[in-house]
């Protein structure tokens, strides 16, 4: 129960074993256009583009940045957490002129001060974290979009943490590009990061294509050299969007060796959470979100951060004064078979991070985590009712089972 990798769904896994096909059969390639439309589903859009880069989601944020950021180009990154650094860090790798907003970890911003950075520094693109699993936060995103396209700027966002377990509305909430993880509320393994990309940001990274612009060098020939005026080519090969849209179409062009089983196990994974439907699976969450909250403030524990931008997702608990985090954290490990995560800069030490997040996200779950911290925390000497948690969790329960 951390928050990612979590548990993969069985059936994802036993599609995995599924036997090779090269990535030209036409069962594949069948495949392929399927995982493109349910990609399309959960990520709330239209865009044409929609598929896997293959890599751990930050390869699909590399590919993003990479693709869209030419060297020198303005990037305003708001950042309340640690993986709002992983984009600063990435951004900067791009050569972007960067500027950052900082907010106080436990907090996300009001949108009116990111919208109002926009309309200042005038980026050529905006790249935020959608959710923040260093500190169990969500940032709102209404308005964004629309002033990032008022002062004509990409809007990036990273949801590896949100997609599939809470709305990600990229079209509603006009976003260019949004990545997303597959070890998190997809229950799929680490290996592979959906992105999808609307016109405004294709038409951005085809005019850095070389390509077409018959700058391609073949062996023994020189390569034309690019006018000054030319948008910098993109700098990475396995990463760059313009050639992996261009194997992701029809066209078919040849690009890598596809990951072949990971795609059958994305493919199983996306099947399961359309078929569970995205409405009943946000329920679901905020369900047992609500359920394991209710128990651990049941148990006189405290919850870390602002409560009315909490990520449902993931739960943060303050440890206790006078518990040592890390031991408790073991016991739970040795003697429950239970994993929660510790945390990461400013509040390592602090808090016990807990994640709810597709198949790990269920009721038996919660309840013998409750049932297990409350014997590990008492075993350690630390004062708490016996038997509240898990009565509250339970009553969580039975009133929505009444509902
Ligand atoms: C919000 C967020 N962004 C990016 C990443 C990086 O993902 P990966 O470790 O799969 O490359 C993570 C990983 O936990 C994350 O939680």
């Amino acid at each position: 129960m951390t928050p990612g990798p979590v548990e993969a769904d069985p059936r994802v896994l036993r599609a995995l074993s599924m036997p090779i096909l090269g990535q030209f059969d036409p069962e594949f390639t069948a495949l392929m256009n399927r995982i493109m439309s349910m990609l399309r589903e959960l990520f709330q859009t239209s865009n044409q583009w929609a598929y896997p880069v293959d890599g751990t989601s930050r390869s699909g944020i590399e590919a993003v940045l990479g693709s869209l950021i030419e060297p020198g180009d303005k990037v305003l990154i708001p950042i309340y957490g640690r993986f709002g650094y992983l984009l600063y860090e990435i951004a900067e790798r791009c050569g972007a002129k960067i500027t950052v907003m900082e907010q106080e970890w436990g907090t996300v911003f009001e949108p009116a001060e990111i919208i109002a950075a926009i309309r200042q520094h005038r980026p050529a693109l905006v790249a935020m974290v959608h959710g923040e699993t260093s500190t169990g936060r969500m940032q709102p995103m209404e308005g964004i979009g629309a002033a990032c396209r008022e002062a004509d700027a990409l809007l990036v966002i990273d949801a590896v943490a949100t997609l599939g377990g809470v709305p990600v509305r990229t079209d509603e909430w006009q976003v260019d590009a949004v990545i997303g993880g597959t070890q998190k509320c997809l229950s799929v393994p680490s290996g592979m990061a959906p992105v999808t990309y609307n016109d405004r940001a294709e038409r951005k990274l085809n005019a850095r294509k070389r390509v077409e612009r018959g700058l391609w060098a073949e062996p023994g020939q020189s390569a034309a050299s690019p006018a000054a005026s030319l948008p910098a080519r993109i700098q990475s090969n396995y990463l760059d969007l313009s050639q992996l849209q261009d194997y992701w179409s029809p066209a078919r062009l040849n690009h890598h060796t596809e990951m072949t089983s990971m795609l059958y196990g994305l493919h199983e994974g996306l099947r399961l959470a359309l078929n569970e439907g995205l409405e009943s699976r946000f329920a679901r969450h905020r369900l047992h979100e609500a359920a394991l909250t209710a128990g651990l403030r049941g148990m006189g524990l405290s919850l870390y951060g602002d409560p009315s931008c909490k990520l449902p997702v993931v739960t943060c608990v303050s440890i206790p004064d006078g518990v040592d985090g890390e031991k408790a954290r073991s016991q739970l490990l040795d003697d429950f078979g239970i994993e929660i995560a510790s945390s990461f800069g400013p509040l390592k030490g602090t808090i016990w991070r807990i994640g709810t997040m597709g198949y790990s996200c269920r009721k038996t779950n919660v309840l013998h985590l409750l049932g297990a911290l409350e014997a590990v925390l008492l075993r350690s000497g630390h004062p708490l009712p016996a038997g509240e948690a898990v009565q509250a969790a339970l009553q969580v329960y039975d009133a929505a089972a009444a509902d």
